[in-house]
């Protein structure tokens, strides 16, 4: 039954890039304007979804927004504002909330950001990928390192305090001491969370047409696990620690939003393509813009499809989900079939079970996947939150824990903390 009390969390899609990157999958279209008159009929479709999300579900409490793409920081102020009161003029939004916009660097601006926070957008989620050019290219990145050090210092002069960089490792021809520079890099900018994904390459884009013609080469999983462990090391050194396998915070910043979707929590996703999960009910919207747009002028449902998801769905997806969590699965939502096939990753130090938790190792999250697939003696269902995992489909890995860390690195960041320190 839904707990109308519970807390709710809202995502808004905004489907426009000014460039397509070769790796990327994502529900998005390329677009050479930011016109107001131009994202109007998709930004007061989704103000009609928000209606909609409301009269359903009733006035709820949000607790945390997130405004994703694409290219969210293409929308004007004035197109966020819109968005921001409607939400905050049909549901229980207040101070407390978090709420996080994604931007791509080389669409900021020192003005959008203020006008942006002064709205009460208080997460900035950053796609910095890397501060190598070469690998910057090999993605069809369309900002220099530098654009990423310049659009944090705005960020920080606008007022944001909780900002997060992501990150893409394995990328063909990046060397270790390429990701090595990119680490440090990001770790010299403070951030306050830090996602770090392995390059996925996923079927049908430009980037999967270069790896089968033989032009780059697939990603590599033992060099993948060494660079996962390479950057735990380096984040956990300055006081960032893994919360999900590919997510890592300072203590308090862990992504609320993101939490929901990992807690199997309730979320409404706005948008086109978006998807959504109230209560075991799972549904997704039209893809395409235009239809979307279309169907909401009409007053009608943008919803494409949907489906109930059956006792044993819920409990694979709470596995599934929960075990890529630090805080790991409690005893109780495992079944004794599943403990007995856990043991054998509890001896080999790939699982270890504490408090009464199940929770993955340093090891263990590099072959999550894996092991979730033995646990469940099944495949793995349908991912709902894209999560990529080095350790997909491999038991097998060698993994070399010798890597070091540049002593030279670890100083250079404890010199710019402290340094940091006397200033403030
Ligand atoms: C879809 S993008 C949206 C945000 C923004 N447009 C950007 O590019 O930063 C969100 C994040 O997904 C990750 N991502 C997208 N496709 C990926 C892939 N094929 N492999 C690994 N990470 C990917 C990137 O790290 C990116 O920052
Ligand atoms: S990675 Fe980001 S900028 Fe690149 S195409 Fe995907 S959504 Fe757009």
């Amino acid at each position: 039954m839904v707990d109308a009390s519970s807390p709710l969390g809202l995502y808004l899609h905004i489907p426009w890039c000014r460039a397509r990157c070769g790796y990327c999958d994502f529900n998005t279209y390329v677009t050479d304007t930011t016109n107001p008159a131009e994202t109007a009929p998709y930004v007061e479709a989704l103000r009609r979804e928000i209606s909609l999300a409301a009269k359903t579900l009733g006035a709820r409490w949000v607790r945390t927004v997130y405004v994703g793409g694409g290219t969210p920081s293409l929308l004007s102020p004035i197109d966020l504002s819109r968005l921001v009161s409607s939400i905050r003029r049909q549901f229980d939004l207040d101070d407390t909330a978090e709420i996080s916009i994604e931007a791509n660097p080389e669409s900021l601006s020192l003005d959008w950001l203020s006008d942006v926070r002064d709205l009460g957008v208080n997460r900035l989620s950053l796609g910095m990928q890397s501060a190598v050019p070469k690998v910057l290219a090999t993605l069809d990145r369309q900002h220099t390192p530098g654009r990423v050090v310049e659009a944090v210092d705005w960020a920080r002069r606008a007022g944001f305090d909780n900002i997060s960089l992501d990150l893409i490792y394995g990328t063909p021809g990046e060397s270790m001491a390429d990701w090595e520079t990119s680490l440090v890099t990001a770790l010299s900018l403070k951030p306050d969370h830090v996602s770090a994904y392995s390059l996925i390459v996923e079927p049908g884009t430009p980037l999967a047409k270069r790896v089968e013609a033989g032009e780059l080469a697939a990603p590599d999983e033992d060099e993948l696990a060494d660079k996962y462990i390479q950057a735990d090391r380096l984040l956990s050194t300055v006081g960032l620690n893994w919360y999900e396998v590919s997510n890592w915070a300072r203590p308090g910043r862990e992504c609320r939003h993101n939490l929901v979707y990992w807690r199997s929590g309730d979320w409404w996703g706005l948008g086109a393509g978006a998807h959504s999960h109230i209560d075991g009910t799972r549904w997704w919207n039209v893809k395409r813009p235009a239809t979307y747009v279309g169907r909401l002028a009409q007053s009608g449902s943008p919803m494409q499809g949907q489906e109930i998801l059956t006792k044993t769905e819920r409990h694979e997806e709470t596995v599934m989900l929960k075990l890529r969590l630090a805080e790991g699965i409690s005893a109780a939502e495992l079944g004794d079939e599943e403990w007995e096939r856990a043991e054998p990753y509890i001896r080999s130090g790939h699982l270890v079970a504490s408090g009464g938790r199940l929770i993955c190792t340093l090891t263990g999250r590099l072959i999550a996947d894996a092991i979730i697939r033995d646990l469940l003696a099944d495949d793995v269902p349908q991912r709902l939150w894209r999560a990529p995992d080095v350790g997909s489909g491999s038991t097998g890995m060698s993994i070399d824990a010798t890597v070091p860390i540049p002593p030279q690195w670890v100083e250079a960041l404890q010199q710019a903390e402290s340094a940091d320190g006397q200033a403030g």
